[in-house]
């Protein structure tokens, strides 16, 4: 894939576009990434102008500098918050961290260094997780007297179950990218350059029909909610639904005369 060709500044975030797959950079490295309230907006904003391209066809979400994906929500922000505040400072984070969940193009989390707290939490959003060897996890929150505020002890027990996730989360402990990987945390660990392993997985997502890659989402991300009947009445809904769209036309005339294909999301 060629470098990126369009960046975008925002206070505490940077944004690229590449061809199909927009490169998102937690951008407060002397922070370790901590996630102020700031930040967690321009996150959202940052969804909303790649929302406005429908050339985007995934979504690779990183840290900067080499030592953290993101070490937590801010916690000199935190300290001082009001139970009420603390609860809409939480709900805020689950509303954004919910939306990237279900945005309409996959989100893969190359996570170079610490995923800690709402980092972890942030990366398990995400539909993939890629670990480089210095990547490490956990939800450290109880050693700070507060517990995981956004999603985490729902997301990480529903990735790793009940067991490991009360014992990662009750002891506060670091989980490892083997370990993670291990476990079902992280799809794989990456040796080299994480962000460059996200990029290439994104672009092997980008060149599939981007309708049928959106409904393969929706159907695993609602389906995993949800009983084992509905969910296959889901799939087969939305399985007849491909075949009101020009990709899938074009998906398998494409197979049938032996010609790749040339997808329009449409
Ligand atoms: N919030 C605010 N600042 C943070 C931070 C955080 N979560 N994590 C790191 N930083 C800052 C440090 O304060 C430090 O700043 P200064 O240079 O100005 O002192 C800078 O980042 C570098 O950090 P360290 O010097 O601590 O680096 P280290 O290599 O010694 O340790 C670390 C790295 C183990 C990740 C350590 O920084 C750490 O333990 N961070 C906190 C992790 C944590 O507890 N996260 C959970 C937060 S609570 C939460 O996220 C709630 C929720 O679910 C919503």
């Amino acid at each position: 894939m060629s470098g990126a060709t369009t960046v975008h500044m925002y206070g505490n975030l940077k944004l690229a576009f590449d061809e199909g797959v927009a490169l998102v950079t937690l951008n407060r490295p002397k922070a370790l990434n901590a996630l102020t309230r700031g930040l967690v907006m321009e996150l959202n904003e940052v969804l909303d102008e790649i929302q406005e391209r429908p050339s985007v066809r995934a979504v690779v979400l990183t840290g900067a500098g080499n030592k953290a994906f993101a070490a937590g929500a801010d916690i000199g922000e935190m300290a001082e918050l009001s139970p009420a505040a603390a609860t809409r400072f939480a709900e805020y984070g689950q509303r954004v961290f919910a939306r990237l969940e279900s945005f309409h193009v996959p989100v893969i989390a190359a996570v170079n260094g610490f995923a800690l707290g709402g980092g972890c939490e942030l990366a398990m959003a995400c539909d993939i997780i890629l670990a480089s060897e210095t990547a490490v996890f956990g939800q450290p929150e109880v050693r700070l007297g507060v517990i995981p505020g956004f999603g985490g002890t729902q997301r990480l027990t529903r990735l790793v179950g009940r067991q490991r996730a009360r014992e990662i989360t009750y002891t506060g402990r670091r989980v490892k990218a083997a370990e993670a990987e291990r476990i079902g945390l992280a799809a794989r660990v990456v040796e080299g350059d994480v962000v460059d392993a996200a990029k290439e997985l994104a672009g092997k997502i980008a060149a599939n029909g981007p309708r049928a890659v959106s409904l393969a989402k929706r159907a695993i991300n609602t389906g995993a909610e949800t009983d084992l009947t509905s969910a296959m009445a889901l799939e087969a809904q939305l399985f007849g639904l491909c075949f009101s769209t020009r990709d899938q036309k074009e998906g398998m005339a494409a197979f049938l005369e032996k010609r790749p294909a040339k997808f329009e999301g449409k």
